[in-house]
């Protein structure tokens, strides 16, 4: 069935994510289009979907290759009742949500790497990017989830700089994937771990969320501008922060950064 409004629609009667879609040819961001969106008040679970993006954001100001009839681009608005310290919690959920829908496709095969990249055998096929506005009242008033899966592209069809690093579904599977049935499970999943989160917190997801990860108990480096930490891997702590021990032993928090597995 096509990649359409139409089909979309009618797959997503009755389903709290993916209650009002805006399925757009050409955009920007999804992440700036679904950011406005909310900021006139549209509800949780409105979903911007893009063919493609002339501006797809990554994290630390990068750029997100958006090229059109592939892949999926996708930006979901969430109204979660929390903090801001705990929106990361959104991001790691998120996480799950996609490894457990590409799990279908490679069991066994796929990772997250912290922050949020869902790897296949080690390349990075998913990317998550969250923003968020924040009240007067210091409470969260609304969350952009921002998801940009590689579904169909063609290895050679990467920018150079990322072909090594970047692989796609279609090139792990060895034949097309529908990105109807893919959305269709990824709302899916989001929708029922989000419910998760909200009724029983974090610690289930958190589990789940290691089960995935591979940096357990390895050394890593992770750089952030100018500085670099280094360190064996603990875990996550509930702000989503990575905690890790340095050369002497002491513990520390990592909140933002690019990690890299130095020794197993
Ligand atoms: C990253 O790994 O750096 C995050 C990439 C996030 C890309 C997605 S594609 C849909 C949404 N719109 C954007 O502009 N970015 C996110």
């Amino acid at each position: 069935m096509a990649f359409n409004e139409q089909n979309l629609t009618a797959r997503l009667i009755g389903k709290r994510i993916g209650n009002s879609i805006h399925f757009l040819k050409e955009v920007d961001s999804t992440n700036d289009i679904a950011f406005q969106r909310a900021l006139g008040g549209a509800d949780e679970g409105t979903v911007v979907i893009a063919e493609s993006q002339t501006r797809g954001k990554g994290r630390l100001k990068r750029q997100w290759q958006s090229p059109p009839g592939c892949n999926l681009y996708t930006s979901i608005i969430l109204r979660p009742e929390i903090a801001p310290i705990f929106a990361p919690q959104i991001t790691l959920t998120t996480g799950v949500a996609v490894a457990d829908l590409l799990s279908l496709y490679c069991p066994g095969n796929v990772t997250l790497k912290w922050p949020n990249d869902v790897q296949i055998r080690g390349k990075k096929v998913c990317g998550i990017l969250t923003e968020m506005s924040v009240s007067a009242a210091y409470k969260v008033d609304f969350i952009i989830v921002g998801i940009g899966i590689n579904v169909n592209i063609e290895r050679s069809d990467f920018d150079e700089a990322f072909r090594h690093i970047a692989t796609s579904l279609k090139e792990e599977v060895g034949s097309e994937i529908s990105r109807l049935d893919l959305i269709v499970k990824l709302f899916d999943n989001l929708e029922h771990l989000y419910t998760t989160l909200r009724m029983e917190g974090f610690g289930s997801i958190k589990d789940m969320w290691f089960k995935y990860s591979d940096m357990v108990g390895k050394q890593i480096r992770v750089v952030f501008n100018d500085s670099v930490q280094a360190g064996e891997v603990h875990g996550i702590d509930d702000f989503g922060a990575l905690i890790i021990s340095d050369e002497n032993e002491v513990i520390r928090k990592v909140i933002a950064g690019d990690a890299t597995i130095v020794k197993d």
